[in-house]
C-alpha cells in the first residue's frame, strides 16, 4: 500500500486523545472511510510494523484530521509526530448519505467519523441530530473537547457500561422519525444500534475490526454477514468498514 509523505499543520492533545491535521491534496475522504498512519521518521521506519487504520475525522478544504486515543506504541508515535506523517489515501466504504433526518449515534473516541459525515449532511441539507455517549470514565478534558466539537449535540452522561446503550436509546426516543441512525461507537452500543433498528429503520454502522494488510489479501478484518440467508464473511477493510446493521450476522 502506499503511503503518502504528508505534513503536520496543527497538533493537540486533551487528555489522553489526540487531534493530528495533515495537509492532503488527493482524493478527499468519503465520511466513515479509514486512512492508515504510521510516524514519518527514519527512526521509526519499521517501528511499528504495520500502519494504523483511523477514520477521516474531518476534511476541510486541503486538511484532514484523525481523533485518536492514546493507545499503544503505534498511537504513543503518531501523537508525538510534530512534522510528518505518512498516510495513505481514503480506503473503505463509508456511510452512505440518506434523505432525514437522520440520526447519528456515538459514543467515547468512536465518534471520530461522525464529524465528516454532519458535515457532508449540513452540506447536501439534510436535518440530522446527534447523540453522543461519555462515560463516566472519559477524561474531563476530552468530555469538553467533544462538547466544543459538537455543539449541536445532546450529550449522555453513564455511570455504568452495561446501562450506556439503554440510555443512549432512551434519550433519542422514538426512532421512527428518523430515516437512518450512523452509528461509531463501542461494541456494545453498535450492537444495541443494530437490534433497537431491527425492521423499524436503516441503521449503518462504523466498525473497526483490527486490520493487518488493509488492501483485501490477509482476511485478518474477517466480518460474518448474511448475504440471501447463507452466513459467509467480509472483509472490514474493503467491504466496509460501514455495514448494514442488517447485512451483519452478529
Ligand atoms: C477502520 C478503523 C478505524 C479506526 N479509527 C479510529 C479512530 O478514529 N480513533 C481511534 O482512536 N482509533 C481508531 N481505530 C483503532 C486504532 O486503529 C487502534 O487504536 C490503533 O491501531 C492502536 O494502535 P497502537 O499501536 O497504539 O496500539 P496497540 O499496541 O496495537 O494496541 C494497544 C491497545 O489498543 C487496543 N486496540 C488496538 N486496535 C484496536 C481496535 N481496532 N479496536 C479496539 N481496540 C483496539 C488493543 O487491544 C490494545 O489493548 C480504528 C480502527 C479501525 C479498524
Ligand atoms: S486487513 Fe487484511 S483483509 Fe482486511
Amino acid at each position: 500500500m502506499k503511503l503518502h509523505r504528508v505534513r503536520v499543520v496543527h497538533r493537540e492533545r486533551f487528555g489522553n486523545h489526540a487531534l493530528i491535521r495533515y495537509v492532503w491534496n488527493d482524493s478527499p475522504p468519503a465520511p466513515g472511510q479509514f486512512v492508515m498512519a504510521r510516524p514519518a521518521s527514519a527512526a521509526h521506519a519499521l517501528d511499528p510494523f504495520l500502519a494504523r487504520p483511523f477514520f477521516a475525522h474531518d476534511h476541510e478544504g486541503d486538511v484532514v484530521s484523525l481523533l485518536f486515543e492514546v493507545r499503544g506504541r503505534g498511537t504513543v508515535l503518531l501523537a508525538e509526530e510534530r512534522e510528518e506523517l505518512l498516510v495513505s489515501p481514503p480506503r473503505g466504504r463509508g456511510f452512505e448519505i440518506r434523505r432525514g433526518p437522520v440520526a447519528l449515534v456515538g459514543g467515547g473516541v468512536w465518534v471520530a467519523p461522525l464529524k465528516l459525515l454532519s458535515r457532508r449532511l449540513e452540506q447536501a441539507g439534510v436535518s440530522h441530530d446527534t447523540y453522543i455517549e461519555i462515560p463516566k470514565s472519559a477524561p474531563g478534558e476530552y468530555a469538553a473537547w467533544l462538547a466544543q466539537g459538537y455543539p449541536a449535540a445532546r450529550f449522555v452522561h453513564t455511570a455504568d457500561p452495561a446501562d450506556a446503550p439503554g440510555r443512549l436509546f432512551e434519550e433519542i426516543g422514538d426512532l421512527g422519525r428518523y430515516s437512518t441512525l450512523y452509528a461509531s461507537g463501542p461494541a456494545e452500543t453498535l450492537a444495541a444500534t443494530k437490534r433497537a433498528s431491527e425492521g423499524r429503520v436503516v441503521a449503518q454502522l462504523a466498525l473497526r475490526e483490527r486490520m493487518a494488510c488493509a488492501d483485501g489479501s490477509c482476511y485478518g478484518c474477517a466480518v460474518p454477514v448474511l448475504g440471501d440467508g447463507e452466513r459467509s464473511y467480509a472483509r472490514a477493510c474493503v467491504d466496509g468498514p460501514v455495514f448494514r446493521a442488517e447485512a451483519l450476522a452478529w
